[in-house]
């Protein structure tokens, strides 16, 4: 191993022990060895992209089920590494910078018969232009689930396999399982070979979701950024630092090209209700808008998920995702989420991921009164 190369890998290992201290961690064996992984990977980094060699190093393909700490490590990986030219995508951020890109790219209507042609080509150049000059992309939570996430997420990869950029990701599905719909599944077929050929895959599972694990750092570090308050009276709102929102607080706050009516919005914290933003005819790119702007959400008004509809539960998964990515303190008032909803029911997909981090938030305890 050069030097250059051990320094690096030497260098990722003492960053890991550090954060992993810092945060009070103690790391599974599967987190462990991909620590290993992941900083082997940071010293074939450091001497890959040098004047004589054009060989980028394989990807990583870090999968297992919900709360092990794999974004966790693919973050902290992220932070140690000297890389200026890297970048973190999540999920929700790729489909929304992509929409972005390609409606930029549109603004001109296509001649007839040509308008799949112009929005392949806009697709493309949106991927070019999200990618840019990186060396190393980050993608958090890599899935597909119908037919235009698949073309989405193939087309990133081919540009990414074809620029040489190392791959890392982080998904709750091996490969093999990605598009679990029988229907679409052979879509994605390519794609999951150029996964396997091009990408070494790490499996990081445990019995242990982090998520559902007590609290234990007594200085508050692992703190819940929220909670669920089932039974929200003034009291209990007020040991969260929380104040029910007078009728004249009532605004109207902007989203993603739309305005939502809230019940307050104070400084970074906005309170929303449940038939608003989630049964109401919202998506991703407005809870992503409500992220950057707010710290604090509050969700009034949540039902048991069992009496929604299938769209309402939907955009609750996506907003608690959003939220979890975003750091975002998320407050829900009213019924338990989960009540009378099955561990294994086929009333949501992905529940186990809004289950694990729904449980994260129960284990919150009160904050300081902002
Ligand atoms: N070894 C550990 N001990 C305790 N907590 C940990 C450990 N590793 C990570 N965590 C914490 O556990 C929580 C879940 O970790 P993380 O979000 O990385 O899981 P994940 O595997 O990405 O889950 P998902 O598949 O649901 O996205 C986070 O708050 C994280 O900081
Ligand atoms: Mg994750």
């Amino acid at each position: 191993m050069s030097d250059k190369r051990r320094k690096q890998y030497e260098s990722m290992r003492g960053h890991y022990q550090q954060a992993g201290e810092r945060a009070g961690f103690t790391l599974s064996p599967a987190q462990l060895a991909a620590v290993e992984r992941l900083s082997r990977l940071a010293g074939e980094l450091a001497v890959a992209h040098g004047p004589f060699r054009h060989r980028p190093p394989r990807g990583l393909y870090v999968w297992g089920p919900v709360g092990r700490g794999k974004s966790w490590l693919v973050d902290t990986f992220m932070e140690g590494l000297a890389e200026p030219r890297s970048r973190r995508l999540h999920f929700h951020d790729f489909f929304r910078r992509l929409h972005e890109g390609v409606s930029h790219t549109q603004v001109t209507p296509p001649a007839s018969g040509a308008t799949s042609a112009v929005r392949h080509s806009a697709v493309d150049r949106a991927v070019d232009e999200l990618v840019g000059d990186c060396r190393v992309l980050l993608f958090d939570e890599f899935h597909a689930h119908d037919a235009g996430d698949a073309m989405l997420v193939a087309r990133l990869l081919r540009t990414l396999l074809d620029r040489r950029v190392t791959l890392v990701t982080t998904s709750n599905y091996p490969p093999a399982g990605l598009m679990p719909d029988p229907l679409h599944h052979h879509l994605f077929e390519p794609t999951i070979e150029l996964i396997q050929q091009r990408m070494d895959v790490l499996d990081v599972a445990g019995p242990t979701d982090f998520r559902r694990q007590p609290r234990q750092d007594p200085t508050g570090r692992r703190f819940a950024r929220g909670a669920v308050l089932e039974r929200p009276q003034a009291p209990l709102l007020a040991a969260h630092g929380l104040r029910a929102p007078r009728p004249d607080e009532a605004v109207q706050v902007a989203a993603h090209l739309r305005e939502l009516p809230a019940r307050a919005v104070r400084g970074d914290l906005v309170w929303l209700d449940f038939a608003e933003l989630c049964e109401g005819i919202t998506a991703v790119p407005d809870y992503l808008a409500l992220a950057d702007r707010f710290d604090t959400l509050v969700l009034d008004g949540v039902p048991p998920l069992a009496s929604c509809t299938p769209d309402g539960r939907q955009r609750f998964a996506n907003l608690v995702d959003v939220c979890c990515d975003r750091d975002v303190r998320l407050f829900l008032l009213g019924s338990d989420p989960l009540a009378g909803l099955p561990a294994d029911s086929r009333l949501m997909r992905d529940l186990d991921r809004t289950a694990s981090r729904l449980a994260m938030l129960r284990g919150g305890r009160a904050v300081s009164p902002r």
